[in-house]
């Protein structure tokens, strides 16, 4: 069955037919496009185009074509080009004439438009329960860990001292900020494009707010051709799915740094290594590395669709049907990336006395210069002082902090004995205190609004306007 057979004479070309099949991959539309199926046979009901009947026999028979699908049941047929086509045909053996009415009006133009937005409603919800749980794990360990010394680095050099709470929660920060572009995301896949017709509307009167409110969307779309064209909530996503990789990415990469030998900052549990077939002592963050890795198919499946978007005439393409591979790519590489990350975060244990000893005095040269500056030098003359005692030092073969009081005095007559109390890490950590330092006080209070933050997503969990 060829849902659009009549005007043809002859068989579609082998090659072809397969290379225009999609039910292969969407299938995975099944219940989006039987929830939506049902909802316009509603419309069609209250439009007066179905009888109730027909309209009872409709849903009746979608439910078990879902219910099929559900189970495994499903026996698609090689004529089933698409998901649309599979459910409709299968409907049409179960309910006979009614389902022919089924598709009055409507166009797998928008169809698929809506089949697509309401899946990736779902996903999108998926996505924040996970990117949730990873900021709650990261969030633990920050409360556990908020006053832990570690060095802090730029240019992966020695910088300045910062607390371990504060750089697990420099990622906590990272995945809010994902978590509220997935929000916007929502808003905007959730609305409902069914009504646009194959491009220029619908015919017939069916209440498309109505139709709307049902599938829980926002609000219908306001341009037909827009509608059927649209794949902006797509790409979005796939933006989303992308940065949040590349954060997930960033915080692997630090991970696998900070767990190496020579750093040994933390320890992986078990549970997330591996080892090697040939070497017995390796014990290898394959979890990470993947988690970083994973981060190119993300970035990939934006390119992808943006490619196919790009130079598209107006309204529907077969082009289009391209988009659904990226978007299932993109959330499964989520879902099977997030949980792992989160449960790596979970299990590791930090180490006090490797991320102590990798502390050295020179990473307090700007609490030297800051120092003076508190005894009236200017910055710029303050970081001369500092850099010269830091060389000082360098030449001596000791620490900056070793260096006696009169090579200080050399430099500035401003330095007096109280100058040793600078060589303390806990304190330059301590005065670090603005909002958004990385003070234990400052981090405390930073614990508190993150708290907050995921103990209100955590309440509002799942799709903010149904899907
Ligand atoms: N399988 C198609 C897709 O995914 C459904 C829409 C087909 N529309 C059309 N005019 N051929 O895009």
């Amino acid at each position: 069955m060829r849902l659009w057979g009549g005007r043809f004479e002859g068989e579609t070309d082998e090659a072809m037919r397969r290379f225009n099949d999609s039910f292969a991959f969407d299938h995975r539309l099944y219940a989006a496009d039987i929830r939506g199926s049902a909802a316009y046979a509603g419309a069609l009901l209250r439009a007066g185009l179905l009888s109730e009947d027909e309209h009872a026999a409709i849903v009746a028979g979608l439910a078990q074509v879902g219910a099929e699908f559900d189970e495994g049941r499903f026996q698609p047929l090689p004529s089933d080009e698409d998901i649309h086509t599979a459910v409709e045909r299968r409907l049409t053996g179960l309910v006979g004439a009614p389902a022919g009415k089924l598709h009055t009006g409507r166009s797998r133009n928008d169809q698929v438009a809506l089949d697509l937005r309401l899946w990736l409603l779902e996903a999108i919800a998926q996505a924040r329960r996970d990117l949730a749980r990873l900021q709650a794990a990261l969030l633990a360990q920050a409360e556990a860990h908020r006053d832990l010394l570690m060095p802090g680095y730029t240019h992966l050099q020695p910088a300045q001292p910062v607390t371990f709470g504060h750089w697990l929660l420099s990622f906590f920060w990272m995945f809010e900020r994902d978590q509220e572009r997935l929000d916007g995301c929502e808003q905007r896949t959730a609305v409902c494009p069914l009504g646009a017709g194959a491009l220029a509307g619908n015919p017939f009167p069916i209440d498309r707010e109505a139709l709307a409110a049902e599938l829980g969307m926002r609000a219908a779309t306001p341009n037909s051709l827009d509608a059927v064209s649209d794949r902006d909530f797509a790409a979005e996503f796939l933006f989303c799915a992308a940065l949040a990789g590349a954060h997930v990415s960033r915080l692997a990469e630090d991970l696998i740094v900070f767990s190496s030998p020579p750093y040994g900052f933390v320890t992986l549990d078990e549970a997330f290594t591996t080892g090697s077939s040939l070497m017995p002592q390796k014990r290898n963050p394959d979890s990470l590395e993947l988690a970083r890795g994973k981060s190119g198919r993300l970035i990939a499946s934006l390119v992808n669709l943006l490619v196919v978007l790009k130079g598209l005439p107006s309204t529907y393409n077969k082009d289009l049907q391209e988009d659904k591979e990226p978007v299932f790519d993109a959330a499964d590489t989520l879902a099977v990336t997030l949980p792992v990350v989160a449960g790596v975060v979970k299990t590791l244990t930090p180490n006090a006395g490797a991320m102590r000893a990798e502390l050295d005095v020179s990473m307090l040269a700007t609490d030297l210069a800051d120092y003076l500056v508190e005894r009236g030098m200017p910055f710029r003359e303050a970081h001369g002082v500092a850099g010269r005692l830091v060389r000082r030092a360098e030449q001596q073969g000791v620490s900056l902090s070793a260096l006696p009081l009169a090579d200080f005095q050399a430099e500035s007559p401003l330095f007096g004995p109280d100058v040793a109390a600078v060589f303390d890490f806990e304190r330059a950590v301590a005065r670090r205190a603005v909002t958004g330092g990385t003070a234990p006080e400052a981090v405390a209070r930073q614990i508190g609004e993150a708290r907050a933050r995921l103990a209100a997503r955590q309440a509002g969990a799942g799709p903010a306007s149904g899907g």
